[in-house]
């Protein structure tokens, strides 16, 4: 885990991090990371703001090749709880909101952008993309609710430590499920995961409704449990909650 290919500028480490060779000679944890991203890519179409020099925005190559393909939603839990370790050490109301934004409280400080190359049944290389806002303090885009480790502490940090930090956890929480197995990690996802603590209100295409959130299955579909008792399974975007 040692390499950092820096750039002063890119339109996305997702996509610059796709176009290299993953080939033996790149190291498993090899980090591609800007400090300018000008297209910053985000789930489906969305975009991910960050002002230059503020944030990390980074992508970590992964080669989780003990993951086999019907799992791939452990890197997902890897790397949202390498996030929230290292941002629950500096500060309270941290959690996981399926399947892989982080928040404090009500408000997103990081998101995250996986995607896998499949070779047979196993995870080839992993791309996981990584905005984590660390000192920017005011958002321009139309983000909903975003937060920053500045605004939430009004602490200045050295994206260099937090950098650091984050790769250690990364490590720390793969090298868990290579030596645990597979979905060792759930209870530590679930026991984080946003709202995981009563009954809030949700919508379907069908209807919103009252439910909590029971958790996680093998597969990464949310687990939603109405007030009747009947649990109901989500996949992403199918299903969120309304404030
Ligand atoms: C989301 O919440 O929609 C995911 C955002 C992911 C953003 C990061 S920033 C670094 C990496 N490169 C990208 O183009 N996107 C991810």
């Amino acid at each position: 885990m040692d390499d950092i290919i820096r750039k002063p500028s890119l339109d996305s480490t997702n996509a610059y991090a796709q176009s290299l060779s993953i080939d033996d000679d790149l190291a498993c944890g090899t980090v591609v990371l800007t400090y300018n991203q000008t297209n910053g890519r985000g789930q489906l179409t969305n975009h991910w703001e960050s002002e230059i020099g503020k944030n990390l925005t980074i992508s970590v190559i992964l080669k989780p090749k003990f993951i086999f393909a019907g799992d791939q939603f452990n890197i997902s839990r890897i790397i949202s709880l390498a996030i929230y370790d290292v941002l629950n050490s500096y500060m309270e109301n941290v959690s996981i909101k399926w399947p892989n934004d982080i928040y404090v409280g009500n408000k997103k400080i990081a998101g995250v952008l996986i995607e896998n190359t499949i070779m047979g049944s196993s995870i080839e290389y992993s791309i996981c993309g990584i905005g984590l806002n660390v000192n920017q303090s005011l958002f321009l885009s139309n983000a909903p609710n975003p937060t920053s480790m500045f605004l939430e502490s009004g602490r200045v940090f050295d994206t260099e430590k937090i950098l650091v930090q984050l790769r250690t956890k990364i490590n720390d929480r793969m090298n868990f499920i290579r030596d645990n197995g597979a979905n060792s990690l759930n209870s530590d996802y679930q026991k984080n995961m946003y709202r995981n603590n009563g009954e809030y209100k949700f919508k379907d295409v069908d209807s919103s409704f009252m439910a909590s959130v029971e958790g996680v299955n093998e597969y990464g579909q949310l687990l939603l449990k109405r007030t009747n008792g009947l649990v109901s399974t989500y996949s992403f975007k199918e299903v969120s909650f309304v404030f």
